[in-house]
């Protein structure tokens, strides 16, 4: 699991502030006539380096929170920092280099690309960056391995298990050494052992310094979380730790 290790960067290694901190979020959107409020006023900082599950009802704001803490979308109102910087003032193109260089996505869909192998889907970000080639390549065979499907680098992922085409999406979140991991019901497709397999490289993700938040329906897979927050209708309703 050596590379999957965080890179430590020395720009940011003494700083004490959160890696997520989020100030009084709120989202609504507007149908026809009739605001409709999905957050409203969420109030949360997460550690660098901690493990924070989100769980609630459906409905209650998950998804939408973590793409707004993923610079996916932006909130109506309030203040977001990540790694210490604020972002809601920033541009599209400032908000898509955090989304590349320091955020690894994890989708209960996998959204991976079917008409290219697992091998350059693993790549894809690393095109982006503008990584040369032989490096990437290494580089995505290497995270391949280590997730256990080295054997299935040429494969579509059409012809994956939902477990393998998971590990083949966190080999790929993890391709420009994020450090943060958002991952929105990451298990939420899987069979128990597939689950089991996600939830131990997820682990081992945290134990090695990255700052993980996780959406889940499920209690059993929240046992290494440094923290379980609970949202009901667009509010924090409980946090345990
Ligand atoms: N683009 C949109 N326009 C209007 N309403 C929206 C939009 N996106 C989400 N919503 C509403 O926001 C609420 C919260 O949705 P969200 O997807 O965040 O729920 P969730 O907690 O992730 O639920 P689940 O557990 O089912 O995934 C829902 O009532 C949904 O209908
Ligand atoms: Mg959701």
């Amino acid at each position: 699991m050596d590379r999957m290790k965080a890179i430590p960067n020395p720009s940011t290694a003494r700083s004490s502030t959160a890696a997520i901190d989020l100030h009084k979020i709120e989202k609504h959107y507007r149908i026809g006539d009739t605001k409709v409020a999905v957050l409203k006023g969420i109030d949360l900082q997460i550690d660098r380096g901690e493990f924070v599950a989100l769980m609630g009802p459906s409905g209650s704001g998950k998804s939408t929170l973590m793409n707004i803490v993923g610079c996916l979308d932006k909130p109506s109102g309030g203040r977001l920092s990540i790694l210490g910087r604020d972002v809601i003032s920033l541009d599209e193109d400032e908000l898509a280099r955090i989304r590349r260089e320091e955020m690894g996505f994890v989708f209960q869909s996998f959204n991976l690309i079917g008409r290219i192998s697992v091998l350059k889907n693993v790549e894809m970000p690393m095109v982006l960056c503008e990584m040369p080639r032989d490096l990437r390549r290494t580089r995505a065979l290497d995270l391949l391995k280590d997730v256990g499907l080295g054997h299935r680098v040429g494969y579509s992922p059409i012809n994956l298990s939902g477990g393998e085409r998971q590990r083949v999406a966190i080999a790929r979140a993890l391709a420009n050494d994020p450090r943060i991991i958002i991952a929105d019901e990451p298990t939420g497709n899987l069979d128990l052992k597939s689950s089991a397999d996600v939830m131990g490289i997820l682990n081992d993700l945290n134990r090695d310094g990255r700052t993980i938040i996780m959406v889940t329906h499920n209690p059993e897979i929240t046992e290494n979380c440094s923290r379980v927050v609970r949202l009901r209708d667009g509010l924090i309703s409980e946090v345990t730790s």
